[in-house]
């Protein structure tokens, strides 16, 4: 039995399917999605079924799911970006099953599904932003583009990064690089923003980020804008607020018996994601100094990556933005408790 056979979920069809990871060639576009064969392991898609993928982007993950869930199966797709919508349309057209789209924020489309009375056996998130969006170069996700400084994932927010760039002061922009991007040099690279305001452009923004570092870390590993950029985009668009705000949402979406999935790409997307699970996967809640149990509490979920699932050397060399992607999973056993039935359950560490 294979590493990933034994994560699969209990009662799903399991087979490593790693044979099924597609080619630059075979993917919508040539977009590679990432981690999508041990995603559809994990999740364990069965012929009938009805699956949220949170995150749509161009449909990678969603075409190998689709398959799986058939004729009779429902695939509900959410995305926040237009471009991830007009892309849903295409695949409608193909998909070999009921298909639906929610063009909202991740959070909000779920409680409004949950609203409707909509329940999945297995939901997933494929975090940060597409290769549509980095492709898209005037929409300013990209350092190797000059375009204006707009970064939103939603174009109807009105959020941009010329807006955070030119207003939050040299303190908020160096925390905000640090936290997000783990950028060592934010206090020089903040200085250098601010000495140059106002900032319009991803090339303004590019030399600010140069001239704010040392010369021998500009030509180090990696493009010297790659934690900046990434920094700004997460604040931009509320990435981790989203995340920590759809969690609780999408475990409650899912059936008794039902897979959840997230793919992440850093590490305080990935630390929650763990804590989340571990929580639900959590029995007694009695106070350590308590000889015997009282809270008679039961474990929620069941996880099923013990260690974070990554993607090995070959899929790295086919697709680079796969080396810190972090897939974990978790399958449902029973209902949450009632509020209040167990105070500080959620998001206590113990
Ligand atoms: C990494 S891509 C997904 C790629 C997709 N799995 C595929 O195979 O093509 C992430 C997508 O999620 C969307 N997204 C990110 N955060 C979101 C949120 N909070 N609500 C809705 N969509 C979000 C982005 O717009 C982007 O299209």
């Amino acid at each position: 039995m294979t590493a990933l056979a034994r994560l699969a979920p209990t009662g799903a069809k399991v087979s490593d399917s790693r044979d099924i990871r597609p080619r630059p060639d075979q993917g919508p576009r040539g977009h590679l999605p990432v981690l999508a064969p041990e995603l559809v392991d994990l999740i364990g898609p069965q012929p009938g079924e009805t699956v949220i993928d949170c995150t749509f982007g161009a449909g990678g993950h969603a075409r190998l799911v689709a398959e799986r869930i058939g004729p009779e199966g429902t695939l509900i797709a959410i995305d926040r970006d237009p471009i991830a919508q007009a892309r849903f349309q295409e695949f409608a057209t193909e998909a070999g099953c009921r298909t639906r789209f929610v063009a909202s924020e991740f959070s909000l489309a779920l409680k409004s599904l949950q609203n409707e009375g909509i329940r999945a056996s297995a939901l997933y998130m494929d975090l940060g932003m597409s290769s549509l969006q980095v492709d898209a170069a005037e929409r300013g996700f990209s350092y190797s583009h000059d375009a204006p400084l707009d970064m939103r994932m939603d174009p109807r927010q009105s959020l941009t990064a010329e807006e955070i760039l030119n207003t939050w002061s040299e303190q908020q922009l160096s925390h905000m690089l640090r936290e997000l991007g783990e950028e060592r040099y934010a206090g020089g690279i903040s200085r250098q923003i601010v000495a140059r305001r106002p900032l319009h452009t991803t090339a303004e923004l590019v030399e600010a980020i140069k001239a704010g570092m040392p010369a021998a870390a500009r030509f180090g590993s990696g493009h010297p804008a790659r934690r900046s950029f990434q920094a700004l985009r997460i604040a931009v668009n509320g990435e981790l607020e989203a995340v920590d705000a759809a969690l609780p949402i999408a475990w409650d979406t899912l059936d008794i018996g039902g897979r959840m999935a997230v793919i992440s790409f850093h590490s305080l997307e990935d630390r929650r994601i763990k804590r989340f699970f571990n929580d639900l996967a959590t029995g007694c809640i009695c106070p350590p100094e308590l000889p015997v149990c009282v809270c008679g509490h039961e474990p929620e979920a069941e996880v099923l990556t013990r260690r974070p699932i990554s993607a090995d050397e070959d899929e790295v060399a086919a697709n680079p933005r796969a080396r810190s992607a972090r897939l974990r999973g978790a399958l449902k056993l029973r209902e949450s408790e009632p509020a209040g039935a167990n105070p500080g359950r959620r998001g206590e560490v113990r």
